[in-house]
């Protein structure tokens, strides 16, 4: 008979083999296929420099791309998705409605502007970017409408805690189906993925690298040095093998091609809970608690 820390350790392992290249999928809770691994698309100007991005990262094998209204950059990401060999229905793309444009209408609105930006007639998954007090239920309705209407496959939120989640599901007729929260070593999030877990919501970590803050950390470089891979490949795997869908964000074509390079190597539990002790409970980002935009 086998103890329960074991039994659970089995489970990761046989959903890391099925993890097998950067287009392997997790099946979420109504039943859509979303990419384990994407590209982040925070801070790249629109036009040429996401652009390039976004073409690198499809050519690559990428499938997933992660972008919001609030990075103005969701026609550079329409115009790669467009000249890609890649059918659309084969890519998988996340927009996130902004917090000024919260409200039932404006959602609806603004949406529509992202979509004409994105040149898309649907949307992957579209998500609420923050928690806004008494802007979200509202929101929420919107995106229901949206998902009912065929427009968008999934939808879900974005830096909510456990409380906007229970707020939320109170009067929700749909569930969200994935949270994208800031997660990386230092903050392992660990109470949050186990709530998200018990509701059938999926855990993405955004700043999965935190920002870059992380790469030179003697524990990762020492677990990397063992496989020949780096600090940042080291922390995408222990996403993965933690169950987390990540969207490590590079503007540097060998970076986007590395990331995904995390296929053919598997950390060691004994690895995975040096890398969870790393946790300081650290933001690096603003508060879900605290924000004033
Ligand atoms: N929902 C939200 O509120 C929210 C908030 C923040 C971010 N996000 C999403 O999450 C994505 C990722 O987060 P992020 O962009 O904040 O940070 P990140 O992915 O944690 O880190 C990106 C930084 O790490 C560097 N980097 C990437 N790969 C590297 C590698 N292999 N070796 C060394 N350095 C590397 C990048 O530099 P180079 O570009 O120069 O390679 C960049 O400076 C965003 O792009 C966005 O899509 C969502």
């Amino acid at each position: 008979m086998q103890n329960p820390s074991e039994v659970s350790w089995q489970f990761i392992k046989e959903a890391c083999y099925r993890m097998k290249n950067v287009q392997s999928t997790v099946t979420l809770s109504n039943g859509e296929q979303m990419p384990w691994l994407g590209l982040g698309v925070f801070k790249m100007s629109d036009g040429q420099e996401v652009i390039n991005c976004v073409e690198t990262a499809i050519q690559n094998g990428y499938r997933s791309i992660d972008t919001a209204s609030l990075y103005d950059n969701e026609e550079g990401v329409g115009q790669a998705i467009k000249s890609s060999a890649v059918p659309r229905e084969q890519l998988y793309i996340t927009t996130k409605i902004w917090n000024s444009d919260q409200g039932y209408e404006s959602t609806l609105k603004a949406f529509d502007r992202s979509m004409n930006k994105l040149g898309l007639d649907y949307l992957d998954l579209y998500l609420i970017h923050w928690p806004v007090k008494g802007k979200y239920k509202e929101t929420w309705k919107a995106l229901e409408k949206l998902h009912r209407d065929g427009r968008v496959r999934s939808i879900g939120v974005s830096n909510f805690q456990i409380h906007h989640l229970q707020d939320l599901l109170e009067d929700a007729e749909i569930k969200p189906v994935v949270n994208q929260v800031e997660l990386h070593p230092l903050l392992s999030q660990v109470e949050l993925r186990e709530y998200c877990k018990s509701e059938g919501i999926q855990i993405e970590a955004w700043s999965p690298l935190a920002q870059g803050q992380l790469l030179d950390n003697e524990v990762l470089k020492a677990i990397g040095a063992k496989y020949g891979k780096s600090t940042a490949q080291v922390i995408i795997r222990w996403d993965l093998q933690n169950e987390i869908v990540t969207i490590p964000k590079s503007a540097k074509e060998h970076r986007i091609i590395d990331n995904a390079n995390v296929f053919d190597f598997e950390l060691t539990s004994e690895e995975m809970e040096q890398i969870n002790e790393l946790n300081q409970n650290k933001r690096i980002g603003p508060d879900p608690d605290n924000f004033d935009f």
